[in-house]
């Protein structure tokens, strides 16, 4: 018995609760043979004794397993281990009760992609290019060319990825190509990343608004603790306090043009922050897939390029450069973090796709990614001027709104009290669509706050979308202040 109790450890700072703790250690065990069936477990009130815990913590514990049919309460006999398999009880078979999603962005979500339906409907709303912005003649030569090689791009590759193209991203970002993973997506980075670093009870410091909050990355049983974010980026002050209080073990951030906002984080404050990560040794994830996308102004260092200690995990993408169809993205981290997360991508996805990286590795070698970049740069600066030419001419006064130096998005702040989504549900009419800043996460900025991409909508679209979303303020305005609930869409 001692033996047994000796195999079950509390964490009494990790946050989970306690009986679940408990549960879970005993299921594991169980599940893995180490208490075999028929093994009695002890009595519940002499196991919360040598636990330290309440009986109530056991006695829950002990009626979850029993509720999965691992254990049984026995009269006379206490908890046993049951066999793993029982046979099914006979009678008719029950349909798979699976869960239905009822996610809060799924609503929103919903909303946007049935005004987008609309023939004639013009979206502020996506979150990729025109699709005449993408270089498909210089795509189309690149794969014909790596085609034209034979088969060799078409098995599976490295888990690193193709090493040519880990090298030219060292050589383009001063890196080492130890350095660097190839993955398919900063999506997939994301997520491994939460799955391999972090523990339930952890704790995970994310700007408000953010892109990240509407992904449902967080693992359950993570600590999120939001950090508001102003025109000079993630909010600094009180960052010291707020790292001492929770001890995070990692913060995640958009320090170039940031998705929703567009705004950047001044070079004093990346300073500010790594100094601070320093301090209270909490690793850093950039999500940085906008930075090539400059349009004007200073073109800050990366926190990455910043941090000779190793505390930032940097990722960026040729998603919102060149396309995301190509699924290539990568991550910058000291050799034990890629390494860990090399080995486990197999669990994931095996491999990303290698004719891609090699796709991805020749425009950057050629030198045609950095053409291209040139002229898109152009291009967006110019459907950004649009939007903002528009919004001053059409937004009654009240809308305010920052100009972004770069990326995709514009953030538009509604007068009080108008809401984002009543504004969603009165766009709809009009034909024109853009993301509720409420789908970026709580608070007040999220509810007035709407997004607007100027990289999808050609530049005739923009006037006119921007016309039809100035009449629906008016409107709602005039009518109630917008402060109902919306009719739906
Ligand atoms: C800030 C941010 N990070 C990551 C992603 C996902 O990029 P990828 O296509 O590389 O998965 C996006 C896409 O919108 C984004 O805006």
């Amino acid at each position: 018995m001692e033996a047994f109790v000796m195999m079950i450890e509390i964490d009494r700072s990790s946050g989970v609760p306690l009986y679940r703790q408990v549960k879970e250690q005993l299921r594991a065990k169980i599940l893995s043979g180490v208490l075999p069936p028929g093994t009695k477990l002890p009595p519940e009130r002499n196991l919360a004794g040598t636990l330290g815990v309440n009986r109530t913590t056991i006695v829950t514990a002990y009626r979850e397993l029993a509720a999965e049919g691992l254990v049984e309460g026995r009269v006379g006999h206490g908890t046993v281990v049951l066999a793993p398999t029982t046979a099914p009880a006979p009678g008719p078979v029950r349909p798979m009760q699976w869960a239905a999603s009822s996610e809060r962005e799924d609503l929103v979500m919903a909303d946007v992609e049935a005004i987008l339906r609309r023939p004639g409907a013009i979206s502020f709303a996506n979150g990729e290019m025109a699709p005449a912005l993408y270089p498909t003649e210089l795509l189309a030569q690149a794969f014909a060319a790596l085609l034209a090689g034979g088969g060799d791009l078409l098995g599976y590759g490295p888990a690193m990825g193709y090493g040519p193209l880990r090298e030219a991203l060292a050589a383009r970002t001063g890196g080492r190509p130890e350095e660097i993973l190839i993955l398919g997506g900063s999506q997939t980075a994301l997520y491994l990343i939460n799955q391999l670093l972090l523990q339930p009870g952890d704790s995970v410091v994310v700007e408000t608004p953010s892109y990240l909050n509407s992904l449902g990355i967080f693992p359950p049983g993570v600590r999120v603790i939001p950090v508001k974010v102003d025109a000079d980026g993630l909010q600094t002050e009180g960052l010291g306090e707020l790292f001492l209080r929770y001890r995070p073990k990692l913060l995640f951030t958009l320090p170039t043009f940031q998705n929703p906002l567009g705004v950047t984080l001044s070079l004093p404050r990346r300073h500010q922050l790594l100094e601070l990560a320093a301090k209270y040794q909490v690793g850093i994830v950039e999500d940085d897939p906008y930075g090539e996308l400059h349009l004007d102004g200073e073109r800050l260092p990366t926190l990455k390029s910043l941090d000779p200690g190793g505390y930032v995990i940097y990722l960026s993408s040729f998603s919102k450069s060149l396309t995301p169809a190509l699924r290539v993205a990568w991550m910058v981290a000291p050799p034990a973090v890629v390494e860990r997360i090399a080995a486990s991508r197999g669990a994931l996805d095996f491999r990303a796709a290698l004719l891609n990286q090699a796709v991805a590795d020749r425009m950057l070698r050629s030198g045609a990614l950095d053409r291209h970049l040139a002229g898109l740069r152009t291009e967006i600066l110019a459907r950004r001027d649009a939007l903002v030419g528009a919004l001053t001419e059409s937004m009654p006064p009240g809308v305010s709104w920052r100009v972004p130096a770069g990326g995709y998005h514009l953030w538009c702040t509604l007068p009080a009290p108008l809401r984002a989504r009543r504004l969603l549900a009165e766009a709809a009419r009009e034909g024109v669509a853009f993301i509720p800043g409420e789908y970026y996460g709580p608070g007040e900025e999220g509810r007035r706050g709407i997004r607007l991409n100027f990289t999808h909508p050609s530049l005739a679209e923009i006037p006119v979308g921007v016309q039809r979303l100035a009449g629906a303020v008016r409107r709602l305005l005039k009518e109630d202040g917008g402060t109902g609930s919306g009719s739906g869409l």
